[in-house]
């Protein structure tokens, strides 16, 4: 249409033919570069030899070679996130007003008539179900009820106290044109209590900031804004925090419990002794802080891979005062849709799950502010979506914990609260891990302690160690027993570190209040030699008939794994892409990586041995691919990352 007009015009005057032409041959033009461009695959670097530039730890038993967070290899992969959007509009949002709650309508009749071309808003039905969680899976439904908003009244009236429901709203011939599930926290009526002096502050509350999938490496490089914000306050950056498992839940339950998963497991653990019913009878840290008078949290915004939940059977009583999961539930089975953009990006109402998660967090500041200067509280917030799946996630990701981070900040929460900002490994999937840096990332999490002034004027010689131990081989073991110790204050007193400091072993749990064992190895740290970063990598050829053999060793062990899973095919070694030996101080512990792949599905796999023993595998098989179609027949089962469904 807007051509043929254009050519009307161009009969008119033979001069504006040339023009005219011009134009489309440089609209043209234009229109074909970018393309032509973008099929020229751009070649990642190649990845130069590890300097010895410097070492994130040295001491006699660990040597961390360092890394440049924005070295060629990782900027090559910091390309731009691809946008994503959730389509629906975002019609109410809940308020909670002198002790009432009410549903107010969020949307203009611009955004009426744009999103949903409605121009009278009197023409949309909404009903709303109340729910409460009855177990870690299901919800039970309460009372429901129907209604409209008008010109006249832009909010309805729901039940009053914490309550959360799901609400939907249609179009008279039924049409759905809004479903999300909200949640009420109202803040208690108390009168406002002043905020006790310094003096007399006796607890110190915890934040732990969890994101999933974020190395430290990948916190340099994208955290600015945070860094920035740090810069102000008391903080310090652990540069030698390896995880001791796999994924979130071997590293995350030791941070909760102080036990291996394998502890738990045992028959003589809580889990493994309770038939792995549930895991009500392990003592979690949450259960300390609250015998001692905190209120306690815990909110993670996946469903799917929630901590206690994926491939697990969670709890049966509500874990914590504060409890997300009811939510994250109703919306995993009613309101949940793909985002219109990258695959991996799910949303409910007009949010993503993470938005959910700061949602969460948000509407909790009033309750941490009023909790931090009385009784204290304890909150574990923890995100996977988005951070887990995409390499450049972490630039967004950057500023909603900047904004977070103001926001307690603004309320005084960091004054009286010990946050941990931390991870449980890097990235463990995709092109990025395939790299050698890539795949040395993954097993340096984050993990930064920000803590009030206060702190180290009262305890100086606890914070100079926890500053000393910056430089240490450390894991979420040693955050377990930190925390443990800020349960009760008392314990961190100058004379009592000194005290405790004599009686100090080389312990794989000691807090970061104590000094960490200068002779601390990764064997008595207790972490698997495959994520252990204390070694340096000696490149060594692939194409050898030993290393051929450990491929074919870790092949037959992961088909064993996957024996009792019929559904999935049993694989075979297509190649082996790289080999390192790796030395450790003592000779006997030296061990070998591989990094191969398998066939059918072309999947890419690291296995760590002893160069002594070809056959004992340290820790697990890892994959750094990503699965997701290829393993849809075993979707949460334990060997979801190996299996290949036909
Ligand atoms: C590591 O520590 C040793 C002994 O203290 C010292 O000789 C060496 O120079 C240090 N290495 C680096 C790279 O700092
Ligand atoms: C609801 O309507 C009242 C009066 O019409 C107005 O003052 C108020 O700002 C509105 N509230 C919201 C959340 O739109
Ligand atoms: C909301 O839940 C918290 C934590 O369980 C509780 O302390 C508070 O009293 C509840 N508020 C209301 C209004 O029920
Ligand atoms: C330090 O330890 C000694 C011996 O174990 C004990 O007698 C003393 O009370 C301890 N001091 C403090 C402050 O805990
Ligand atoms: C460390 O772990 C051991 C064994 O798991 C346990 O007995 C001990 O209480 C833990 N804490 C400290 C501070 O050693
Ligand atoms: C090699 O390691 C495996 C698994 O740990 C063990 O069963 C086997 O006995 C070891 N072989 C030798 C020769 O040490």
């Amino acid at each position: 249409m807007g051509y043929n007009l254009l050519l009307i015009e161009v009969k008119k005057t033979g001069l504006n033919i040339v023009l005219v032409c011009i134009i489309l041959f440089l609209l043209l033009l234009q229109h074909y570069r970018e393309p032509v461009e973008s099929k020229e695959e751009i070649q990642p670097p190649l990845e130069g030899k590890q300097e010895k530039r410097g070492l994130f730890v040295n001491t006699s038993q660990c040597q961390i070679i360092s890394m440049d967070p924005l070295s060629p290899i990782a900027m090559y992969h910091m390309t731009h996130m691809p946008i994503y959007w959730c389509y629906m509009i975002r019609l109410m949002v809940p308020k909670s007003k002198g002790g009432r709650n009410y549903l107010y309508l969020a949307a203009n009749r611009r955004k009426l008539w744009e999103k949903i071309e409605v121009r009278r808003i009197s023409e949309i039905s909404c009903a709303y179900k109340r729910f409460v969680r009855k177990n870690d899976f299901d919800n039970k439904y309460l009372e429901s009820n129907v209604f409209r908003f008008s010109r006249w009244r832009n909010f309805t009236e729901v039940k009053s106290g914490n309550i959360t429901l799901r609400v939907w709203c249609w179009l008279d011939y039924g049409r759905l044109v809004y479903h999300d599930v909200l949640m009420f926290l109202p803040m208690p009526e108390t009168p406002k209590s002043k905020p006790a002096k310094l003096e007399t502050v006796k607890g110190l509350s915890v934040l732990i900031l969890g994101i999933d999938s974020i190395s430290h490496m990948h916190y340099q490089r994208y955290f600015t804004r945070v860094m920035d914000f740090l810069d102000r306050l008391p903080h310090t950056e652990l540069w030698g925090y390896n995880r001791v498992g796999e994924n979130s839940y071997p590293n995350l339950m030791p941070l909760l419990s102080g036990q291996s998963v394998d502890e738990l497991e045992a028959l003589s653990g809580c889990f493994g002794a309770n038939q792995m019913a549930n895991y009500d009878r392990c003592h979690l840290l949450w259960h300390e802080f609250k015998a001692a008078g905190y209120a306690t949290i815990f909110g993670e915004d996946s469903r799917v891979g929630g901590t206690f939940t994926y491939a697990k059977p969670g709890f049966k009583r509500r874990p914590t005062d504060f409890y997300l999961r009811s939510v994250m539930n109703e919306i995993h089975k009613n309101t949940k849709y793909v985002a219109r953009g990258p695959d991996e990006i799910t949303c409910s109402g007009d949010r993503v799950y993470h938005h959910v998660l700061y949602d969460f967090i948000y509407r909790l500041l009033p309750h941490m502010q009023a909790r931090c200067f009385d009784s204290g509280f304890f909150a574990l917030f923890w995100q996977t979506m988005g951070v887990h799946d995409y390499f450049q996630y972490g630039e967004q990701t950057d500023l909603q914990y900047y904004l977070i981070l103001r926001a307690l900040e603004r309320r005084k929460i960091l004054e009286r609260t010990l946050v941990l900002l931390l991870s449980d490994h890097g990235l463990r999937f995709g092109p990025f891990v395939k790299t050698f840096q890539g795949m040395r990332e993954t097993s340096l999490p984050t993990m930064v302690a920000i803590y009030p002034r206060w702190l180290e004027h009262r305890f100086p010689l606890a914070v100079a160690n926890l500053r000393t131990n910056a430089k240490r081989l450390v894991t979420t073991y040693d955050i377990h027993e930190t925390l443990k110790d800020v349960v009760n204050l008392e314990n961190i007193g100058d004379e009592r570190i000194r005290n405790r400091t004599l009686r100090l072993r080389n312990n794989h749990n000691v807090s970061l209040f104590l000094p960490i064992p200068e002779e601390r190895s990764c064997f008595s740290a207790r972490i698997p030699l495959h994520f252990c970063e204390c070694d340096g990598f000696i490149k060594i050829p692939w194409n050898i008939r030993s290393i051929h053999r450990i491929a074919q060793f870790a092949v037959a062990s992961i088909n064993k794994l996957l024996l009792p899973y019929k559904q999935c095919q049993q694989l075979e070694l297509l190649k082996v892409e790289d080999a390192y030996l790796r030395k450790q101080q003592e000779v006997i512990l030296e061990t070998i990586t591989v990094r191969l792949v398998t066939e059918p599905g072309n999947g890419h796999f690291d296995a760590t041995v002893l160069s002594k023993n070809d056959s004992s595998l340290q820790g697990a098989i890892t994959r750094t691919d990503r699965y997701r179609e290829q393993s849809f027949c075993a979707r949460e089962e334990p060997i979801e990352i190996y299996c290949y469904c036909p």
